[in-house]
C-alpha cells in the first residue's frame, strides 16, 4: 500500500453494507440508529471508487448483524446495497438488498387522516412506483411517502 494512500479497515465481526447508492450513507446510518454517540466502531465511507457504481457509499458495523427487519428498512432508501456479515475478518453471508413492490408494516402513512393512523387495527401497506428517489403510494389513501417522510419516522 503505498504512504499516500489510506484504506477502510477490514472488520473482525459485524457487518459492511456495501454499494449504497452516493448519498445515502449517512440516511442509512440513521435507520439503524447510529448516532455518533454510541459504543463500538463504525465507518461511514462516502464517494469511494466502485468498479460497478463509479463511487459507492459504505457503512461498517463492528460487532453487530443486522436483523431482517433493519435489512427491511435499507432497502428503501438504498435498494441496491450488499449487505455482508463477516466473522472472524471473513464474509460468511452476502445478501443483495431487494425492495419489494409492496411495503407491509415498516413505516406509518404520513397523512394524519389516513385510515391506517386510526384505532382500526390495519397494517400500513404502500406500493412502490420508483425505487431511486423512492415513491410510495398508500394503498389506503393515495398519498405519496418519499425519503423525508420515511428518514422521520427513524
Ligand atoms: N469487508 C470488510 N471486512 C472484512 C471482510 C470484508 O470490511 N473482514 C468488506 C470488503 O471491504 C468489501 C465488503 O466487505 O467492501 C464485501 O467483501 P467481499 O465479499 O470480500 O468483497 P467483494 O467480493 O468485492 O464483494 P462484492 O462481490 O459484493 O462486490
Ligand atoms: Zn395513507
Amino acid at each position: 500500500m503505498s504512504r499516500k494512500t489510506l484504506r477502510v479497515s477490514k472488520i473482525r465481526n459485524g457487518t459492511v453494507i456495501d454499494h449504497i447508492t452516493r448519498g445515502h450513507a449517512l440516511d442509512v446510518a440513521k435507520i439503524l440508529g447510529i448516532t455518533g454517540r454510541m459504543d463500538g466502531i463504525v465507518t461511514i465511507a462516502i464517494n469511494v471508487p466502485s468498479k460497478s457504481l463509479g463511487v459507492k457509499d459504505m457503512v461498517k458495523i463492528e460487532g453487530r448483524e443486522l436483523k431482517s427487519d433493519e435489512v427491511d428498512k435499507i432497502a428503501l432508501l438504498a435498494p441496491h446495497a450488499t449487505i455482508n456479515i463477516v466473522r472472524d475478518y471473513k464474509v460468511v453471508e452476502k445478501q443483495v438488498v431487494k425492495l419489494p413492490d409492496v411495503i407491509h408494516d415498516i413505516v406509518r402513512c404520513t397523512n394524519p387522516a389516513c385510515i391506517s393512523n386510526s384505532d382500526e387495527p390495519i397494517q400500513p401497506t404502500f406500493y412502490v412506483e420508483h425505487e431511486e428517489p423512492l415513491h410510495m403510494k398508500c394503498h389506503y389513501c393515495g398519498h405519496i411517502m418519499e425519503k423525508p417522510d420515511i428518514l422521520k419516522q427513524f
